[in-house]
């Protein structure tokens, strides 16, 4: 398969729920996709309009400035110290990345690909893109003989579920015996909710205690659009195995798969800012603590969901159902079926809606 016969854009199977929720006399909550809502920060659009002077190509690799950043951010946030210069690669947002990896390794029919199985949908679209065989499956010991990149997203989207220490060591152990790549998708490490997530530092792929120093075949891919409303800039990095990363590289040099100028330097910014990350996080528990007990209340259990930006959520019916009985009260979310073929009971609540419009979710919920 090709780039041809991608299916249909799933979303576009939303638009009659969308519209019934719009006709709701106080207007639709839009809770379906997790694209944040609240301004990029100061600090990041003033590093960008002091950069737009651009005239030069940038660089595939990035500026000196923006790894270096990059690496102490690592050490700081991610408890991953000593990254060096060619450890570290920007991409232009990481979804461009995710669907490419297959790809940019040089993957083809006959490879597989594992993702999880609630997964975000672009692990799968990457593996089909080029004739590989996506396999959805959380457990190490499922991971088939073959295998050739293993993506692990903790916090997890759509689940919220967080993999520790020992789950990411049986992970890369389990990678290293099937000689595959293990990628690690981050993006959502910053927002940890019930405990231990809520003290403790999410672990990174790329921790000393999960690879014990020794990153061959190991990458984490991390994203700016959620910790730091950065989604509309295509703000991403990857790290890990210097010899994985000077070939991806490459790739992407042939391909032109640079980060703008202006871009990199509010990146840099972003990434020397952690106060803007505290009160993002706080605005997203604030809507977290009103909606998830509104949600229960209306009859739903709430799955994993202790970190990152959404509530993944079941009251036991097929999820168009719900879409159908919550766009009845104006609110959208989205259904299970577009997250792997085993959660057809499931619904996804993003918590990226303003707080007025959780509130009035809040209300209606429990009317
Ligand atoms: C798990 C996961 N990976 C990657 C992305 C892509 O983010 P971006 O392309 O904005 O960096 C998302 C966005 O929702 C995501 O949920």
């Amino acid at each position: 398969m090709g780039v041809a016969d991608l299916a249909d854009y799933p979303w576009d199977a939303v638009a009659p729920f969308a519209e019934r929720a719009r006709a709701h006399p106080d207007g639709i909550v839009d809770l379906s996709i997790g694209s944040p809502v609240d301004a990029t920060p100061a600090v990041v659009r003033d590093a960008l309009r002091a950069a737009t002077d651009a005239h030069a190509y940038p660089q595939t690799v990035g500026t000196p400035a923006l790894r270096e950043a990059i690496a102490a951010w690592f050490a700081r946030r991610r408890g991953v110290p000593g990254l060096t210069a060619d450890e570290i690669l920007p991409t232009v947002g990481s979804k461009e990345l995710v669907a490419l990896l297959p790809l940019l390794l040089g993957l083809g029919p006959g490879d597989i690909v594992v993702h999880p199985r609630a997964a975000y949908p672009s692990y799968e679209v990457g593996a089909r893109l080029v004739g590989a065989s996506p396999v959805a499956a959380d457990d190490p010991a499922q991971w088939p003989d073959g295998t050739r990149l293993i993506w692990v997203n903790s916090p997890g989207n759509p689940d919220g579920r967080v993999r520790g220490i020992p789950s990411l060591q049986a992970a890369v152990a389990r990678a290293r015996e099937l000689g595959a790549v293990i990628a690690g998708d981050e993006c959502y490490a910053e927002l940890g909710w019930d405990a231990p997530w809520d003290t403790d530092p999410i672990p990174s792929i790329l921790d000393p205690r999960v690879t014990a120093g020794e990153m061959a075949g190991v990458l984490s891919v991390y994203s700016l659009s959620k910790q730091s409303n950065l989604a509309g800039y295509r703000a991403a990095f990857l790290a890990g195995d210097s010899a994985l990363v000077q070939r991806l590289l490459t790739a992407r040099k042939h391909l032109g798969l640079m980060l703008p100028a202006p871009v990199q330097q509010a990146m840099i910014a972003a990434l020397d800012d952690d106060a803007h990350v505290a009160e993002q996080k706080t605005r997203y528990r604030a809507r977290r603590d009103i909606l998830r007990p509104a949600v229960e209340a209306a009859g739903f259990r709430i799955d994993g969901s202790e970190a990152g930006l959404y509530l993944w959520a079941t009251e036991g019916k097929d999820a168009w159902e719900s879409m159908d009985r919550l766009a009845d009260l104006g609110i959208l979310v989205g259904p299970g079926h577009f997250y792997g073929a085993g959660f057809p009971q499931h619904i996804r609540l993003s918590l990226t809606a303003p707080d007025e419009r959780v509130a009035a979710a809040a209300r209606r919920l429990g009317s």
